[in-house]
């Protein structure tokens, strides 16, 4: 995979004249996305919990970005985010649902069905699933007032694929999947289109502390070169927040350099052939 900086650049005007959410947007492939999306015309809300990191980008990106404290834990806050949008800018288009719990000591605690206490369980669900509900919840009336509108949701790999880590985490990401086809189920109708990317993995800010070891491990099982980046992911978000993805309904893009795509042997075997065995 080129590095983002050799990536196909951005359809100026693609977005004209709309309004969209982006939460997670202070970092990693939700702050690749804002990038985008003011890059091709939007008017952009940086919605995130890190307000300094998200007024930082606000500032960079310049007059179509605003930055907007929420935290994806609270549902009033989430109402607060939508409606205000919707107060202050008119309208809404885009909702992009992406923010996710990145805390250290709730991975680490988010283990197996024996040992998971219910607070970690809960806490993973609350931010990651019932988040993005909330923001559907208060974007559908204004999206469907107007005559449409589109929701891209993040899901993960993690929700097609068991793990060792992150049970609650994986559980999360499958229930954004089904989450995905009932809006689109619901309101398809009325307009509303939503979709889900599922990255595998992509260095950012959230992942790039993995150990050196466990990120040459996820490579051998990639059939691309090199790991993607957070901008291949925001091209896909972007595409499938557009008009050209009008045909397009209820479905999850992985996007994940082939991880999901193959025999889960096939990085063993190669080794093995190359050993001579
Ligand atoms: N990076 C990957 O390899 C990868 C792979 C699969 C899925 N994903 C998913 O992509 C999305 C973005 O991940 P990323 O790697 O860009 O992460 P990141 O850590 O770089 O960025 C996440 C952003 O979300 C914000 N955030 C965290 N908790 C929040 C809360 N409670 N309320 C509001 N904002 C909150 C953080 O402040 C941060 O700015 C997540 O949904 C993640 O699960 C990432």
């Amino acid at each position: 995979m080129s590095p983002a900086s050799n990536l196909p650049g951005p359809h100026p005007g693609r977005f004209e004249d709309q309004v969209a959410i982006v939460t997670g947007g202070a970092s990693g492939i939700g702050e690749a996305t804002c990038r985008r999306l003011v890059a091709e015309g939007a008017t952009v809300v940086i919605a995130d919990v890190n307000e300094e990191r998200a007024q930082a980008l606000a500032a960079e990106l310049g007059p179509a970005a605003r930055a907007q404290v929420f935290d994806a834990a609270d549902v009033k806050s989430i109402e607060r985010l939508v409606l205000g949008t919707v107060e202050r800018l008119g309208r809404l288009d885009v909702l992009h649902n992406n923010a996710a719990l990145s805390a250290p000591d709730i991975h680490r605690r988010d283990n197996n069905a024996i040992d998971i206490e219910f607070e970690v369980w809960d806490h993973v669900m609350a931010v990651n699933l019932r988040g993005y509900l909330a923001g559907c919840k208060y974007a559908l009336p204004t999206m469907i007032a107007q005559g449409g509108g589109a929701i891209v949701n993040t899901a993960s790999t993690g929700g097609f694929a068991g793990d060792i880590t992150r049970m609650a985490y994986s559980v999360s990401k499958a229930a954004i999947i089904g989450l995905t086809r009932q809006i689109a189920t619901h309101h398809g109708k009325q307009g509303i289109r939503c979709n889900a990317v599922a990255p595998g993995l992509v260095l950012t800010p959230g992942t790039r502390g993995a150990a050196a070891s466990v990120i040459e491990v996820m490579q051998r099982h990639l059939l691309v070169p090199e790991f993607g980046e957070p901008e291949d992911i925001a091209a896909l978000v972007c595409f499938l927040a557009s008009a050209e993805a009008r045909y397009i309904n209820g479905q999850t893009y992985i996007a994940d350099g082939g991880m999901l795509a193959h025999n889960p042997t096939m990085a063993d075997l190669v080794d093995m052939a190359r050993r001579g065995g």
